[in-house]
């Protein structure tokens, strides 16, 4: 039996919810669990609301759409993240421009945001990435200055800290994503988050089809249906219950591979720690020296070959082909460390259901399989 690169843990009041959902019969949006698990999220993080979405994705598109950014605005984000960060700004007429990141936090840093801030930039999206959050005082201390507004991308940094504060709380809006691979998971689903009534007026009306207030069935503005279920959020109400254990169960599993990969050659880890937080191991990377002799993706068919599931690391966002049909120019940008780590970059089995006492096996195996290039 091979080691996959995620497993989900789902081992507690998951059932009984979700029968509740079963036996009551209330399966759609409208059901309670919702509210519950929106309520919850949001007095964790600190935040005035919570609003429960389909995915990441989803909520991502609403905090573009609550920001109402006018058409031609510059957005500066990440080119190390998910294409999600992206996906919305085409269709309103946004702009990205996009940064490098930190080669060993993976995360974007002030100094690049600062030299690419210009009169038409409007906002700034703060993904954190992997474990251990951006810096987010010099950044959000940047966006006061040149009044931009901020969407803080935490779906990898549920549970997380700045500097003793949740991540998810930070910047205008805030969003999560509940894929089963985060710190806590729904299936699929996400959720918006913000303090300014106004913002979750409007999320909460895209979010339902933009049903005009007087009369259900009139649209002014075309919206979604990105409406989470009352299943998804009982599996989410339970999920969050656990979740301090969750946090505490990756890091131990992040410690066990610091230990346990220290003095393997030819690779670096991730940091366990910044002077602002301490990391939570949303996944666990692994980056090959610049002079090791073989490229991620052969190193990954190799360990595949003796079961240990991995992953590619992000492909930078200026390099993505359904980017470039929208902004050509991002073709003349060139962010190194980004697309060097895209090249050496992979993460390892590290599901918050990896029992602790298999990542002796696996970091001997990928010992084994390095030391053959
Ligand atoms: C930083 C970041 N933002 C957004 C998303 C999108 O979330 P979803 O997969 O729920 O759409 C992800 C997914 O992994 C992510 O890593």
């Amino acid at each position: 039996m091979g080691f996959p690169v995620n497993q989900p843990l789902i081992d507690g009041n998951e059932l009984k919810y979700l029968t509740e959902c079963i036996e009551t019969g209330w399966i759609s949006s409208e059901g309670p669990f919702v509210k519950c698990f929106e309520d919850a999220m949001a007095k964790f993080v600190g935040r005035n609301e919570a609003v429960a979405v389909t995915s990441g994705t989803a909520a991502l598109q609403l905090a573009f759409d609550a920001l109402q950014l006018s058409p031609g605005s510059e957005v500066i984000l990440p080119s190390f993240t998910i294409v999600s960060c992206a996906s919305a700004l085409p269709g309103l007429g946004l702009t990205p421009v996009f940064v490098d990141c930190d080669p060993v936090t993976f995360n974007m840093r002030a100094e690049d945001v600062a030299a690419a801030i210009n009169e038409r930039t409007r906002a700034v999206l703060i993904a954190h990435i992997y474990g251990l959050p951006a810096d987010l005082d010099p950044l959000l201390a940047l966006a006061a200055q040149h009044e931009l507004k901020v969407i803080e991308d935490a779906a990898e940094a549920i549970g997380q800290t700045y500097r003793g504060k949740q991540c998810g709380s930070f910047g205008d809006i805030s969003i999560f994503s509940f894929y089963p691979n985060k710190h806590i998971t729904t299936g699929e689903g996400g959720m918006v988050l913000a303090d300014a009534p106004a913002l979750i007026e409007r999320i909460r009306f895209m979010r339902n089809l933009s049903f005009d207030k007087e009369r259900r069935y009139i649209h002014t503005e075309l919206g979604w249906n990105y409406r989470m279920t009352n299943m998804q959020a009982a599996l989410g109400f339970a999920q969050f219950e656990k979740l301090p254990r969750n946090v505490e169960l990756k890091r131990r599993i992040g410690r066990a591979y610091d230990e346990a990969l220290k003095d393997v050659e030819g690779i670096s880890l991730p940091l366990p720690a910044t002077d602002y937080a301490e990391n939570i191991y949303w996944v666990y990377p692994l980056v090959l020296d610049d002079d090791f002799p073989a490229d991620a993706a052969t190193v990954m068919a190799a360990l595949g070959e003796e079961g240990i599931g991995t992953r590619h690391f992000f492909y930078p966002l200026h390099r993505q082909p359904a980017l470039l049909k929208h902004y050509p120019q991002l073709a003349d940008i060139s962010l190194p460390v980004s697309e060097r780590i895209a090249q050496k970059g992979f993460y390892i089995p590290s599901g918050l259901g990896l029992d602790p006492v298999h990542i002796p096996t696996i970091s001997q195996k990928i010992e084994d399989v390095l030391r053959k290039f």
